[in-house]
């Protein structure tokens, strides 16, 4: 899932048709969240197929019926898993309250909203979604200020290590910080995936990596994301993209899950393991659950081994909200109004991902309990407070002004901006504050 940025200095024309690809592309792989985990093997179909009817292929056939979350925790309990034990109030517990103060930032106060997310501009007609905020149960969450935070992070550094979700709410940070202090981009890559701001009178580091699998990967796509082979994923290696550069973070926020639904190859010790969906006899299939819990083991072990001290928070798996169908069978997502608690369950998918993440966390925090030295561990967990917000999506406002009338794509899996994802900002700020 890649895009590039309104201020690329790609020309517009060429950056226009690459934007395109992309935009493919990026449906192609939200799509292969939810149907790749089904179909065969990955062979990313030519671009021009995902607006046709050429890859209605045969239903899902209910493979995987056997989840094993062994002593999964439930839903609703976020309180349990603070590292400190010292919480008072659960703030991820709680419900969206009307605000008519507004959101924070616009269209045309923060120009670094990507294309895909700027509903604003885009023409989405209804603005009811950008009048919310998320209220904790038994306290009260005090809304982001930006001067407090820059203060805060003072000669420091912080990185988002992930996928195209972490990259929609680190664009979200950036558009609320920069209504105080314009960043200044000091590095990017070829696909503007990871990069990096400086915010100069503060001394502060804002970074995002691309990471998708947070173990290294081999991705075997071209440009047009055509694939010539599954993904081979080395489970029990940290990606070095994050790795490398990790001596340099005093704050790391870290996040996976989609990607793991790609048909992909795993390997431990540079040997194949298993697989997931390869459809290869010789390779047998260990379930996308098995290998998203060893590369979050992978990563937490990392993190707690690494003498580098630094707080971490691991960001637990964002829903998507398609309805009546997929993102390539006229799934939708045009609701203008939150979901209250109780309307709405977590899919069987994103419920199995939580389980893992908070088993893995659970683990990896009484290591570094244990072990005292000045690491912190917390749970980021957005999931719960992201699955009552089916009206902060783009839908077919991922394109500008698009006819709503004829075949849209829609997006119902990122993050409208200004919209939902900037309360993930106001439970950053206050966890981050609390120490
Ligand atoms: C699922 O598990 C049940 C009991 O553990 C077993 O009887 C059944 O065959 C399994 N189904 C599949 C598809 O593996
Ligand atoms: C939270 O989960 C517990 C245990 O499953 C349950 O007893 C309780 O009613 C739940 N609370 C809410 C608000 O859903
Ligand atoms: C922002 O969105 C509004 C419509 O909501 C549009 O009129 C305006 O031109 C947009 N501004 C920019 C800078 O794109
Ligand atoms: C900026 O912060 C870095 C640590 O991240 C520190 O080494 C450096 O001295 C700081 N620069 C200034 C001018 O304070
Ligand atoms: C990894 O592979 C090497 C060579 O095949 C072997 O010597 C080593 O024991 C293996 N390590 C583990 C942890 O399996
Ligand atoms: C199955 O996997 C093996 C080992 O990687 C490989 O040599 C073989 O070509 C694969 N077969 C097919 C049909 O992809
Ligand atoms: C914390 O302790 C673990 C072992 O318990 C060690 O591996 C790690 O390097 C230490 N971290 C720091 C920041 O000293
Ligand atoms: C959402 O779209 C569906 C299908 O186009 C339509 O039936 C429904 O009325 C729409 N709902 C809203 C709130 O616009
Ligand atoms: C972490 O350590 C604190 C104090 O040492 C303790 O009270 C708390 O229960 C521990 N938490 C976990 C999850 O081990």
């Amino acid at each position: 899932m890649s895009f590039d940025m309104n201020n690329s200095p790609i020309p517009v024309k060429h950056k226009q048709m690459k934007m395109f690809v992309k935009v493919v592309v990026c449906l192609i792989l939200m799509g292969f969240a939810y149907r790749l985990y089904f179909s065969t093997y990955v062979q990313i179909p030519p671009v021009i197929v995902v607006f046709g009817d050429g890859y209605s292929s045969s239903p899902p056939p209910a493979v995987e019926a056997n989840f094993t979350v062994s002593g999964q925790v439930p839903v609703n309990d976020t309180r349990a898993h603070d590292s400190t034990g010292s919480l008072k109030c659960d703030i991820f517990t709680g419900k969206w309250v009307q605000d008519v103060t507004g959101p924070r930032y616009t269209n045309n106060t923060c120009d670094t909203i990507e294309h895909h997310q700027n509903c604003m501009k885009n023409g989405r007609p209804d603005s009811g979604y950008i009048y919310w905020r998320w209220k904790p149960r038994d306290c009260n969450l005090p809304i982001f200020d930006p001067k407090t935070f820059l203060n805060f992070m003072r000669k420091k550094s912080m990185a988002f290590i992930g996928d195209s979700i972490s990259r929609n709410h680190v664009q979200s940070l950036l558009c609320i910080l920069s209504q105080v202090e314009r960043p200044m981009e000091v590095y990017h890559d070829q696909e503007y995936r990871t990069r990096r701001w400086f915010f100069d009178s503060h001394n502060f580091t804002l970074s995002v990596i691309w990471s998708p699998f947070l173990t290294e990967s081999k991705i075997f796509e071209d440009n047009d994301g055509h694939a010539s082979s599954a993904v081979r994923v080395h489970l029990d290696n940290p990606d070095p993209d994050w790795v490398n550069v990790f001596r340099n973070f005093d704050y790391v926020e870290i996040a996976a899950g989609k990607w793991f639904l790609k048909t992909a190859i795993y390997l431990e010790n540079n040997t194949i393991i298993g697989c997931h969906n390869c459809k290869n006899e010789t390779i047998s299939e260990v379930g996308f659950y098995y290998a998203y819990r060893k590369a979050l083991q992978t990563t937490l072990d990392f993190i707690i081994r690494s003498d580098r001290k630094v707080y971490t928070l691991l960001r637990t798996t964002t829903p998507d909200h398609f309805e009546n169908g997929e993102w390539n069978t006229g799934g939708y997502c045009n609701r203008t109004g939150p979901f209250k608690e109780g309307e709405v369950e977590l899919r069987d998918i994103d419920m199995v991902m939580r389980g893992v993440e908070l088993e893995e966390f659970e683990k990896a925090v009484r290591v570094m309990n244990g072990s005292r030295n000045g690491s912190v561990l917390k749970l980021f967990d957005t999931t719960r407070l992201s699955l009552l917000r089916p009206d902060g999506h783009p839908g077919p406002y991922r394109a500008f002004h698009p006819d709503i009338n004829g075949e849209v794509q829609n997006d119902c899996l990122h993050w409208c901006l200004p919209g939902p994802i900037d309360s993930w900002n106001d439970l950053l700020m206050n966890i981050l504050l609390r120490g």
